[in-house]
């Protein structure tokens, strides 16, 4: 009877006080277990009806134990609620966006992957061979001057070279010279620097694709038929585009292509990218043998690209991570 008293006072409102009635009564050493062990005492008359009453309490504790527990767990399962349909989609949770100048990188690299092109890399802390000197660039050029370059280390010792922020991607081609032997047909991505003010339409730094082309028989008509197809992957089979002659050290002859481009006031041609046939003294700079070998290289400003596609009117925008600006480009 004291059993049963303590059994039906037991309080049961949370899975803790669950597990405690469960050790009190039910587990091997609990209070029922041990009632059950009084049975020896019991005279031999009696067990019979000592024996039911014992089983009765055993059953109520085995019932309060199940029905607390069923309780329970209800009342965890309405803590969703009725009205939260778990079949219902998620609320949307912030996710972030891939910067517009990714976008338009990776846009270049999947067209010149599918015209076969690898990607190569190369540092962004160049000495004045590979940015200038392989690059044909006479000693006195204006590119070299103190206005266009980030020297990080300008040195009078004959044997020591200058160090620079690299002004253009064109090293890295020197660098895949060096190292392979051709045919090679690669891009090379990356953050360049120029000593320019900075305003809407120029930055101290900005992003250039530069490809490279070298084997035997390349020729000029296979360069211009390779960024005719550049500029129809990437504006569409419609664009308007002319290819201008111009200069580059490293490159003779040397071209720049513009595509035509609508706005309110009519359109206009917009320079796109520089290119040109590899210079033979460039060849010999890196031992490649220009009676044997011709190649193309080219070289395209994807900040300009990035402005035209999403219509962004000022470069610093791309670098300030402002995150209005930003979320405008997820896609
Ligand atoms: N390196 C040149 C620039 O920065 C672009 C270019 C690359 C031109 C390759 C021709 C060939 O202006």
């Amino acid at each position: 009877e004291l059993i049963k008293k303590e059994i039906k006072n037991f309080q049961i409102t949370n899975e803790k006080q669950l597990e405690a009635f469960r050790l009190e009564f039910l587990s091997r050493n609990g209070k029922v277990q041990e009632m059950f062990g009084m049975m020896g005492n019991v005279p031999n008359e009696k067990k019979a009806e000592m024996g039911k009453a014992m089983n009765k309490v055993k059953i109520l504790a085995q019932e309060k134990f199940e029905d607390s527990k069923s309780n329970l767990q209800s009342a965890s399962r309405k803590e969703f609620g009725a009205k939260d349909d778990i079949t219902l989609p998620v609320e949307p949770t912030y996710t972030g966006s891939f910067h517009p100048l990714t976008q338009a990188l990776d846009e270049i690299k999947q067209i010149f992957l599918r015209l076969g092109f690898n990607i190569a890399d190369g540092p962004e802390l160049e000495d004045d061979f590979h940015n200038f000197t392989a690059l044909n660039f006479p000693p006195d050029h204006p590119a070299r001057d103190m206005q266009d370059t980030f020297f990080v280390r300008k040195s009078d010792q004959p044997d020591e070279q200058d160090l620079v922020l690299r002004t253009h991607t064109s090293p890295v081609q020197i660098r895949l010279m060096k190292d392979q032997q051709p045919p090679l047909r690669s891009i090379m991505p990356g953050r360049v620097y120029r000593n320019e003010a900075v305003t809407a339409k120029s930055y101290f730094q900005f992003n250039q694709v530069e490809g490279l082309y070298v084997d035997k028989n390349v020729t000029m008509g296979e360069l211009i038929e390779t960024l005719v197809m550049f500029a129809k992957l990437m504006y569409g089979s419609d664009v308007k585009y002319r290819v201008r002659p111009s200069f580059f050290p490293f490159t003779e002859p040397s071209i720049e292509m513009d595509v035509w481009w609508e706005n309110e006031k009519g359109g206009q041609w917009l320079e796109i990218l520089g290119a040109g046939m590899v210079d033979p003294n460039v060849f010999e700079a890196v031992n490649v043998d220009p009676e044997i070998y011709t190649g193309f290289a080219f070289g395209m400003g994807v900040d300009r690209i990035a402005m035209l596609r999403y219509g962004i009117d000022d470069i610093r925008l791309l670098y300030e991570n402002d995150l209005r600006f930003l979320n405008q480009f997820k896609s």
